[in-house]
């Protein structure tokens, strides 16, 4: 939450700066600021988009080879000019942006107003540039100094970066629970809250780790922990190109990232799904493969589609590892004191590796005992960081809010884990292991196929663009693909939507139908297709309008339907995988029916590094 880029070096600041912002606008979006030194600080910042900002500042002469800005996702006061980041010291001298939640703010704001300072704005992070200042001015010590002392009584998350004008040359940043990377020019040095401002000026980085404080400078990179020793910095290359962080043709990101699912899943599978020995090769895995086949209990945490992704995993490894699975919702896992035992089994499941609620929940269970596995996509997160063991999912950067490729390729990870785990615990015959592992092989190209005609989805979507409410059904590994399905919807269209088992319908949400409703039944072929047929009936009779995702070739629902979605026959269990496409390409259509900003829906971020 909140995008930080800040650039010192031989280049003009601001360009880089403003590109790199529009690069993370995916972490907040509701107002932006810059700060450079051009003959004094100078800061500029607005509510809305960076678009605004930048429109506001073209054909300005902003020249200075050192500045920080910052993209928001406002958490202590609304969205306005004076809540927007930069901030400004009392002096005037030294300007910050923050990523992160100050939770002892209030505490550090009565103290400093009882010294006399005054706000210009509601946030935590004016308060504690205040607090640094004060530090500074009372102990005349170094600002850095005094950046060490301040973050030692600080509780919560952040990174910080302060811009200070009697030291031109030098950027100051900390960090702790927030990621933060920094980028290795020639005589330069990039800033930012991930790589993707950085790509394309250097694929050398260095991830500053919790409790390290960055003194940069153009040919300078001093990394320091809060006990003021010098730590060796890591320096590693990216793994990332440049063409993935952008459109390519593309309207929206939501859509070009929807279309790569295929190369996505392919990616995932590549050098772990083996054919050749039938056999599934995960390190993570196999690292791990001795406690793995004598676990008792999996745990998967994850919060909004990485939950989802968790739910439909719970279907695959009850089924196939006969393991009691539990899936819970990281955020109310980390606060219920739950019972782990030293054997159980948690798999961490983000897209980002950086959700505030899913780290602090995997630090409980790991104090537990528990043996932390990450399903993760963003290589070097804080949650990869922290896990025991994991495989990546290698979907390549997400930009668009609403996860797309990152689901299908978590649960094609999450898959192959369970896959490699019932093998271990000799839970799955020989033949029914190897059709998996087939089925799996063939995903890529039935996603290729279903996205080589779209033109359905599209009709449903001009159809049903002004439906107030819509239903989301389904019963099995369905249920969790209405219910993101119904997620979608919500982000995406701002359509009130409510993902169901089907079965439950009667006991309540039933009551909602009248004519016309639009209820979308998850209905591809398997165990429970019949039963599901029986819920078409009953919306049919109350006049309720359905809408099917089936696989091809089915004969029964389109003579029910008001429309269908087809999508290629597969194994039940991995048929989550294809069917939410569809679901994914109607939120998408209809949010753009509806003229809606898809890629950055309103109030939501992609990365919440807050509570
Ligand atoms: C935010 C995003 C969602 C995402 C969730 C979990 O709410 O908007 O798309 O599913 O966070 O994020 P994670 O990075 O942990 O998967």
């Amino acid at each position: 939450m909140c995008g930080i880029v800040a650039y010192v070096g031989g280049r003009e600041a601001y360009p880089v700066i403003l590109k790199g912002l529009k690069r993370l606008e995916y972490r907040g979006y509701d107002s932006s600021g810059v700060a450079l030194l051009s003959d004094g600080l100078v800061v500029h910042k607005r509510k809305g988009r960076v678009s605004v900002l930048e429109e506001e500042l073209t054909g300005r002469d902003l020249r200075s080879p050192i500045g920080i800005g910052h993209t928001r996702w406002a958490t202590h006061g609304e969205p306005s000019d004076r809540n927007a980041h930069p901030h400004v010291s009392r002096v005037g001298r030294l300007a910050m942006v923050h990523n992160g939640i100050i939770e002892n703010y209030v505490q550090l704001r009565q103290e400093l107003a009882g010294k006399g300072y005054s706000f210009r704005s509601d946030t935590d992070t004016e308060v504690l540039l205040h607090f640094i200042e004060d530090i500074r001015d009372h102990n005349g010590c170094t600002l850095e100094e005094a950046l060490r002392i301040a973050l030692r009584r600080v509780v919560g998350a952040y990174v910080i970066v302060i811009l200070d004008a009697d030291n031109p040359d030098t950027l100051l940043a900390a960090r702790k629970g927030s990621p933060l990377v920094i980028g290795i020019g020639r005589g330069e040095h990039f800033l930012a809250s991930d790589a993707s401002p950085i790509v394309e000026y250097t694929q050398q980085v260095v991830y500053v780790n919790d409790h390290e404080l960055a003194i940069v400078r153009p040919d300078e990179l001093i990394l320091k922990n809060l006990g003021n020793e010098r730590v060796t910095p890591w320096v590693q290359s990216l793994d990332m190109e440049l063409a993935a962080i952008e459109k390519e043709g593309y309207e929206h990101f939501m859509l070009k990232e929807v279309f790569e699912q295929p190369r996505s899943i392919r990616d995932c599978l590549r050098g772990r799904l083996d054919m050749t020995e039938g056999r599934i090769h995960l390190r993570g895995v196999e690292e791990h493969i001795d406690r793995l086949k004598e676990t008792q209990r999996i745990i998967l945490l994850g919060c909004g589609t990485s939950w989802h992704a968790g739910l439909v995993a719970e279907y695959v490894f009850e089924q196939i590892c006969r393991v009691p699975v539990e899936v819970e919702y990281a955020s109310e896992f980390r606060y219920r004191d739950p019972v782990v035992r030293s054997g159980d089994v948690v798999i961490a499941i983000s897209q980002s590796g950086e959700t505030a609620d899913t780290l602090v929940a995997i630090e409980r269970a790991k104090e537990q005992g528990a043996l932390i596995l990450g399903v993760l996509n963003v290589v070097g997160s804080s949650i990869a960081r922290l896990s025991h063991a994991g495989a990546y999912t290698h979907a390549g950067p997400e930009i668009g809010v609403a996860s797309t490729k990152a689901f299908t390729a978590q649960l094609t990870v999450l898959i192959m884990m369970a896959l490699r785990i019932a093998e271990a615990r000799g839970t799955i015959g020989r033949d029914r292991h190897l059709r998996l592992l087939q089925e799996l092989d063939a995903i890529p190209e039935k996603a290729q196929a279903l996205l080589a005609d779209t033109s359905a989805v599209r009709r449903v979507a001009a159809r049903w663009a002004r439906a107030r409410d819509m239903l989301f059904l389904g019963r099995g590994p369905g249920f969790p693909v209405a219910l993101e399905g119904a997620l979608k919807l919500k982000e995406i269209s701002y359509i009130h939507a409510e993902g169901y088992p089907a079965a439950e319908m009667k006991h309540g949400p039933i009551a909602l139908v009248e004519e016309g409703l639009p209820v979308v039944f998850v209905a591809t072929r398997d165990a429970f297709h019949e039963k599901l047929i029986s819920n078409m009936q009953e919306i049919r009779a109350r006049r309720g309008s359905v809408i099917a995702v089936v696989t091809e070739g089915d004969t029964l629902v389109p003579g029910l339907a008001d429309e269908v979605l087809e999508v290629p026959a597969c194994d039940p269990l991995l048929a989550p995988i294809l069917a939410v496409i569809p679901l994914q390409l109607l939120a998408y259509h209809i949010g753009v029916e509806k003229g809606l900003d898809v890629d950055k829906p309103r109030n939501l971020a992609k990365s919440v590094t807050v509570e």
